[in-house]
């Protein structure tokens, strides 16, 4: 073995060793869903697809979209579908991304200047700090969800040109929900601008899945929204909304639009075709909320989202507890170190399970 093999395959045994190696997943179709991000099943729906294939047969596009969007991969189905985004989530523009963690990093690393700096919840996603790391502005976390210590930080900022303040308004490691309206009424009083990730609640919050902003009307006060298509849309992709000005900074300073092929048709009618259903997934919206309630009532989670996680004592025990729900028929995931600080099992409730399975997964998890 070379030298780097043997370098590469020691840092794997560490992680062996500790049981946090990371592997692909093995498919499992048959299991009942408690672990993807398809909260209201649209992935899974055969009316998207038969919309999604109409749409794709109305657009003479070919396969690719053959460059960025600043050279030939952009089009008016694209620009049409930005402004109609927007519109629905009550801003004045937005700027697709390939995903969301291109989003991020192209949002963090480059509205920010080294005079600036950014505040960022402890329990951010991957996505924000890697786009953290890119940025050239100071960066310092604040605990989760607590406004006293994020209320400390601004007030030590005054030597600072611009402040920026970055949350999710649910937490994607463990299911919290941001007190994004207390959030907005600090940056405002502080003269911050607000960055909200709405990954996971685009779709599920909110009367038509417009989002937790658009929930509690603070719009206005967020300076750039993250919302991602590959969660409760069932699709791929994702946007940032905000200002005009911001998109065409953006168009001009992030290099994670600049420096990539454009979102070809097919995944842009997907996006179209997702977004028009959107609004008639008012039942599966309710049924989703009825079951996170009922969830809930037996009280072994903290969360009040659809994103629930059950605290394990160390890693091996989430892998062998997951192994062993797989066993009786539940798709449920560890997750482990470095993801999230302790290892715990990540339950995601979707519109389609059931009361029944959900008594079941409980019975089950009472007697890991
Ligand atoms: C909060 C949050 N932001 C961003 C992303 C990245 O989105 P995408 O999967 O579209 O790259 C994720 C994905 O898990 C997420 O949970």
């Amino acid at each position: 073995m070379t030298g780097i093999q043997e370098a590469l395959q020691l840092q794997l045994n560490k992680r062996r060793c500790k049981h946090t190696l990371r592997t692909l997943c093995i498919p499992n179709k048959h299991l009942i869903d408690f672990a993807s991000n398809d909260y209201l099943g649209l992935a899974r729906s055969q009316t998207l697809k038969q919309n999604w294939f109409q749409a794709c047969h109305s657009y003479s596009n070919g396969m690719g979209s053959t460059g960025s969007r600043l050279l030939t991969g952009n089009s008016s189905l694209a620009t049409n579908l930005e402004q109609a985004i927007a519109a629905y989530h009550g801003f004045e523009a937005g700027l697709l991304f390939s995903n969301g963690y291109m989003a991020n990093i192209g949002l963090l690393s480059s509205v920010t200047t080294s005079q600036d700096v950014i505040f960022y919840d402890l329990y951010s996603h991957a996505s924000i700090y890697d786009g953290l790391k890119l940025s050239v502005s100071t960066a310092f976390p604040f605990r989760h969800n607590d406004l006293n210590h994020l209320e400390k930080r601004l007030q030590g900022s005054k030597r600072y040109s611009q402040r920026f303040v970055c949350v999710e308004s649910i937490y994607s490691i463990d299911g919290s929900i941001a007190p994004l309206s207390d959030i907005a009424q600090l940056c405002a009083q502080y003269h911050a601008n607000l960055i909200v990730d709405e990954a996971h609640a685009i779709g599920v919050i909110a009367p038509q899945g417009r989002g937790f902003s658009a929930l509690e009307k603070l719009q206005p006060f967020v300076f750039a929204q993250v919302c991602t298509f590959g969660k409760a849309l069932g699709v791929h992709g994702a946007i940032v909304l905000g200002s005009q000005t911001v998109k065409d900074y953006l168009i001009n300073f992030s290099r994670s639009q600049i420096y990539t092929t454009a979102l070809p048709t097919k995944n842009l009618t997907a996006i179209k075709s997702a977004y028009d259903l959107l609004p008639t997934l008012e039942l599966e919206r309710q049924q989703l909320q009825r079951l996170i309630h009922y969830f809930c009532t037996f009280g072994i989670t903290d969360s009040t989202s659809h994103i629930q996680c059950l605290p394990m004592r160390d890693e091996k025990t989430a892998k062998k507890a997951a192994q062993k729900l797989a066993t009786h028929g539940f798709d449920v995931r560890p997750l482990l170190p470095p993801t999230v600080p302790k290892a715990c099992l990540r339950i995601c409730l979707h519109s389609f399970n059931t009361i029944l399975e959900i008594e079941q997964l409980i019975k089950r998890i009472s007697s890991l």
